[in-house]
C-alpha cells in the first residue's frame, strides 16, 4: 500500500478509536437501542408538526430514522461523538435523503450543545453522567419538554410514564421542569 493511504488510514484508525474512548468515559459507548425498544417508543410516542426532539449520543441513527418515519414533520437532532457511528449515521441518511431531510445530524459533545429548544430528548446512557446530565437538563430544557430515559431510571426523580415491553430493556419518562423542582 502507498505510504501516504497508510498514513491516511491509521490517522482515521487513531480519530475513530480515540473518539470511541472519549465517548465511552463521557457518558457512554456506541450500544444501539434495539428494534423492540425502538418500536415501543415510536408507537408510543406523541408529537406534534415542527417540534424538536434530541437524541444524546445519536450511533448509527437508527431511532432517529425510525422517528422520522412516523413525525416526518418534525425536526429530529442527532448529536454523536464518536466518528465511526457518526460516519454510519450519515451514509444511512444520505441513502434516505428525501425520506430523512428533517434529521439532522451533527459531530457534537451533547454537553456542549444548547438544548433549550427541545420538546423531546432522548438518552441510552451509562448512569454515571446521570448526575451532570441532570444538571445540564435542570438548566436548560422547557418545562414541558418531554425526557425519555432508556435502561436505567434518574436516581431521585419521580418517573412519569415507564414504557417496557416484553423482555426489552424499559424507557423512563420525564418533564423538563422535574429536573428543576425534583417532582
Ligand atoms: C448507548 S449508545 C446509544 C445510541 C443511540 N442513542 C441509540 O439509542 O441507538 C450511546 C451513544 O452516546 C455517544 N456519546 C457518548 N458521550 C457522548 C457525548 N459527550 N456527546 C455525544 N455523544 C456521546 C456514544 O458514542 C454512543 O454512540
Amino acid at each position: 500500500m502507498p505510504e501516504p493511504i497508510l498514513n491516511s488510514l491509521l490517522i482515521v484508525i487513531f480519530v475513530v478509536v480515540l473518539t470511541a474512548g472519549y465517548a465511552g468515559l463521557s457518558a457512554a459507548p456506541w450500544v444501539p437501542t434495539r428494534k423492540g425498544e425502538r418500536a415501543s417508543l415510536v408507537a408510543k410516542l406523541k408529537l406534534k408538526d415542527g417540534q424538536t426532539v434530541y437524541d444524546l449520543g445519536s450511533g448509527d441513527g437508527s431511532l432517529l430514522f425510525a422517528l422520522i418515519e412516523r413525525f416526518p414533520n418534525c425536526r429530529l437532532i442527532g448529536l454523536e461523538i464518536s466518528l465511526l457511528p457518526f460516519l454510519i449515521s450519515l451514509i444511512r441518511r444520505l441513502t434516505g435523503w428525501s425520506r430523512y431531510k428533517n434529521v439532522r445530524l451533527l459531530f457534537r459533545d451533547f454537553y456542549r450543545t444548547d438544548l433549550s429548544k427541545a420538546d423531546l430528548v432522548f438518552a441510552y446512557l451509562m448512569p454515571g453522567c446521570y448526575t451532570r446530565i441532570s444538571e445540564k437538563f435542570s438548566k436548560e430544557l422547557k418545562n414541558d419538554c418531554i425526557v425519555v430515559i432508556e435502561a436505567w431510571p434518574i436516581p431521585g426523580i419521580e418517573v412519569k410514564d415507564k414504557i417496557v415491553g416484553d423482555r426489552q430493556l424499559p424507557l423512563y419518562v420525564y418533564e423538563g421542569r422535574q429536573f428543576r423542582t425534583g417532582k
